[in-house]
């Protein structure tokens, strides 16, 4: 059903992620009769422009983003509700310009009072819109009527500076109205970890630690940092990516089955593992964290490029890493014992995103011309992105008169069953949010276990620079290091070919 009355007011709307995700997000639901006849968007900028040209700008970039989803039917119905208000973010007037713009558009609109704010701009400014927003009574709700925020990342640098944002947040909001973004949370083949393990009942009896030997989270960019060096040179791939999107896979992966689908039974869970993550201290910094920074190198398709310290807005002696690896473990009875490896790199070999479950071997192979040195584990391979799919890997007989083991597959691909659905990824959370759910969103506690769990790492890094800067070449598999992560331990990533 379309989401209730309401108007979504973008901060930032002159921005990229407007453009990219946002616009084309609400396209794709209007496109699905998911928006109301009673909606409507005020977008907020400092640029000069007028509703038409707000309009026009976004058209172009819609049908650029959607490719061939792209009607011009849907989007005339979402065009004409597109609103645009030239406005300094951190001056009150604008807040009080906004109030009035509102209302006139409640009674224009029908959108009922019903506001959502998107804060599509740097973390430094979270502060400033809340604050605002509140002092002009814009984040006060009535029994008619509802107020919500969503926040982007980065949530913070740290520990500290989340606590102290969500303290911040507090002050204007309750915590139901605050909803902070993952946009890996908005993705079907992350929520289907969910689905694949609770809606089946095969899956669960194997997944624990009498089956599983260990996990691999891979997020592997072949990218580089292409525009963002000056926001990419202060964050570094640890921050950037382990405490919110790798963190969110291992929420999923190693929950427990939650009592209902309710949003704070989910959430419950998912702090429950975090909370189980053994905090490395300062000695297992040394040898479960492995931090990497690419130097010049040729990639796959053969292209030569720069180093991370030649990229537009890096410090050219940057100590800033492009990788990093993590062996994490949990202190639980279902995961004692099985090592969680993490590993996010720009400027790698592939673009993919996966995660590996590796069984234990068969206590004894008794067919004596199998090879067990060539037979691999069994393994399943959950394809986040892209071939999303699920795939298993079991060993299977060679025809022929021996009794010989192979490796097969069997591959299960989104796109065979349901197509592909056009997506940016942010249309199931703005959906939910309209809707008043949070389940996909990040209570202020998860953001702050995931920074709990890396603060050892951040410390430990800080406090040792590395000298060995850059230590991988561009368009290899990481650093040596990495590898050794899991080879000391008897073990190897996934290579996929
Ligand atoms: C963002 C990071 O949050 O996620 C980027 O800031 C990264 O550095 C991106 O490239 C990865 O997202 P996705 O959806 O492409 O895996």
């Amino acid at each position: 059903p379309p989401a209730p009355p309401n108007a979504m007011i973008i901060f930032g709307a002159a921005g990229d992620l407007t453009k990219r995700k946002l616009i084309p997000a609400l396209f794709h639901l209007c496109h699905g009769n998911l928006l109301p006849e009673t909606f409507a968007v005020v977008g907020l900028d400092r640029m000069e422009m007028d509703d038409a040209t707000f309009q026009s700008m976004m058209g172009e970039e819609v049908k650029r983003n959607v490719g061939n989803a792209w009607d011009a039917e849907t989007w005339s119905r979402l065009c004409e509700r597109l609103h645009y208000m030239t406005g300094n973010i951190t001056e009150e007037a604008t807040y009080i310009a906004l109030c009035e713009r509102l209302s006139g558009i409640d009674a224009e609109r029908g959108t009922d009072g019903n506001y959502l704010f998107y804060l599509a701009v740097p973390p430094s400014l979270f502060g400033d819109i809340t604050r605002l927003l509140g002092a002009v009574g814009l984040t006060a709700e009535s029994e008619n009527d509802w107020r919500r925020v969503i926040i982007e990342k980065p949530f913070g640098i740290d520990l500290d500076s989340a606590k102290a944002l969500n303290r911040m947040l507090h002050e204007t909001l309750d915590e139901d109205q605050i909803y902070r973004i993952d946009h890996y949370l908005g993705k079907e083949t992350v929520q289907n970890i969910m689905v694949f393990r609770f809606s089946n009942g095969f899956i669960e009896p194997l997944w624990n630690r009498q089956h599983i030997d260990h996990v691999q989270i891979t997020v592997a960019e072949s990218v580089g940092v292409e525009h963002r060096g000056p926001y990419y040179d202060t964050a570094g791939a640890l921050r950037d990516m382990i405490p919110n999107h790798l963190l969110v896979l291992l929420g999923f992966l190693g929950m427990e089955p939650p009592n209902s689908f309710d949003s704070q039974a989910v959430r419950d869970e998912i702090n429950k593992v975090l909370d189980a993550v053994h905090p490395l201290t300062p000695e297992q910094v040394l040898t479960n964290a492995v931090r990497g920074q690419y130097g010049e190198g040729v990639m796959p398709n053969g292209e030569k490029v720069p180093a991370y310290r030649s990229s537009p807005g890096v410090d050219p002696n940057s100590r800033t890493e492009t990788f990093a690896a993590l062996k994490l473990t949990m202190d639980n009875w279902r995961w004692a014992g099985v090592p969680f490896y993490l590993r996010t790199g720009k400027r790698l070999t592939a673009q993919y995103t996966e995660v590996v479950i590796q069984f234990k071997r068969a206590p004894k192979i008794m067919f004596k011309d199998a090879d067990t040195a060539q037979m691999n584990p069994d393994m399943l391979v959950l394809r986040i992105q892209p071939n999303e799919g699920i795939q298993m890997s079991f060993g299977a007989k060679i025809p022929g008169p021996r009794m010989r083991v192979g490796t097969v597959n069997m591959d299960f691909c989104y796109a065979d069953y349901f197509g592909n659905a056009p997506a940016t990824g942010y249309e199931t959370l703005i959906y939910d949010c309209m809707n008043g759910d949070a389940t996909l969103f990040k209570h202020a506690d998860t953001v702050e276990k995931g920074w709990e769990i890396v603060e050892s790492v951040q410390d430990v890094w800080a406090a040792m620079p590395p000298r060995d800067f850059p230590n991988y070449a561009a368009g290899t598999w990481g650093p040596a290091a990495a590898g050794d992560l899991l080879k000391n331990d008897g073990r190897l990533w996934r290579r996929i070919t």
